[in-house]
């Protein structure tokens, strides 16, 4: 599962958003759209855990996958330093994934960063709407028109398509069977209600803090429901994606 990755290309796409190409023909052959690497950016002692990076794009000819990753601490400010031709290590791939429901009418949701694991879901599902939200800079969106039957860009400051919150444009929800969402936990939970309320099928991909990313410390624990009780799920191992019903948010 561990494997020393060539970096193809390592290139910023805006402001603190960049996409690393790396050569991985052994995850290539694994990968399902939803699954995550855990990567290991420096050999040295610092940073000393692996960051969890969801799988963008995975390219079967070329035997490559991409990932889009935002700069915000100490791991992603080293991984945007590393230079093409230079490698990391890398483990993967993990976690569950998304299931296809490829004959359903189907949107993918996605906030900010949390659009990186839909790009390669649509590309899987073919014909599916795509919602994505940004803060002001939009990263992506050309990738997605390529695929998706519909686009759907909003940004919270009007800069690009609609004014507002992803959500605040999806105004009729019952034209999907099947939801995916991927994005900042308020948008997630709202993602949720709309789907409560309509009963369409949803699915969402959570993050959590990681340790091993194998199932072994319990570090990345996500409270869910069941019935009227609740226990805990690994985002690891049982996720990240869960059927949104399931997560619990008033944690
Ligand atoms: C399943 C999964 C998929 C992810 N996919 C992506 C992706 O495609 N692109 C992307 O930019 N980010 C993704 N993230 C978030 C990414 O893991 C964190 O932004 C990253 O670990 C931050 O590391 P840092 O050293 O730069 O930040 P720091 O804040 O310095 O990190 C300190 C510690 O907190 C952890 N941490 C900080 N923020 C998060 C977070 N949001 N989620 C989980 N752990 C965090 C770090 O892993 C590290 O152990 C994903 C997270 C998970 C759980
Ligand atoms: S990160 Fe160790 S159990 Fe999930």
């Amino acid at each position: 599962m561990q494997h020393m990755c060539k970096i193809i290309d390592n290139r910023k796409l805006c402001s603190d958003i960049f996409e690393m190409r790396i050569e991985c023909p052994e995850i290539v052959r694994e990968a399902i759209p939803g699954q995550f690497l855990h990567i290991r950016v420096k050999k040295a002692v610092e940073p000393l855990l692996r960051r969890p990076i969801s799988i963008s794009r995975i390219h079967r000819d070329t035997g490559s996958i991409s990932l889009i990753y935002q700069c915000i601490g100490k791991g992603t400010i080293e991984m945007a330093a590393l230079k093409q031709g230079e490698y990391i290590d890398v483990m993967g791939p993990l976690g569950n994934g998304f299931s296809l429901f490829n004959e359903e009418r189907c949107a993918v949701i996605g906030g900010g960063i949390g659009i990186a694991p839909l790009l390669e879901l649509a590309c899987s599902l073919k014909n599916c709407d795509a919602y994505l939200g940004f803060r002001h800079d939009t990263f992506m969106v050309d990738e997605f028109a390529s695929v998706c039957k519909e686009t759907c860009i909003a940004t919270e400051d009007g800069s690009v398509g609609s004014k507002g919150y992803v959500t605040d444009m999806i105004k009729d929800i019952t034209k999907y069977d099947v939801i995916y969402a991927c994005g900042p936990k308020a948008m997630l939970k709202r993602v949720k209600e709309l789907c409560g309320e309509s009963h369409v099928k949803c699915f969402i991909s959570v993050e959590e803090r990681m340790g091993c990313g194998i199932g072994a410390c319990l570090v990345c624990a996500c409270k869910i429901k069941e019935g009227d009780t609740w226990h805990y799920k690994k985002v690891c191992t049982d996720g990240p994606v869960f059927a949104a019903e399931e997560v619990d948010f008033d944690d």
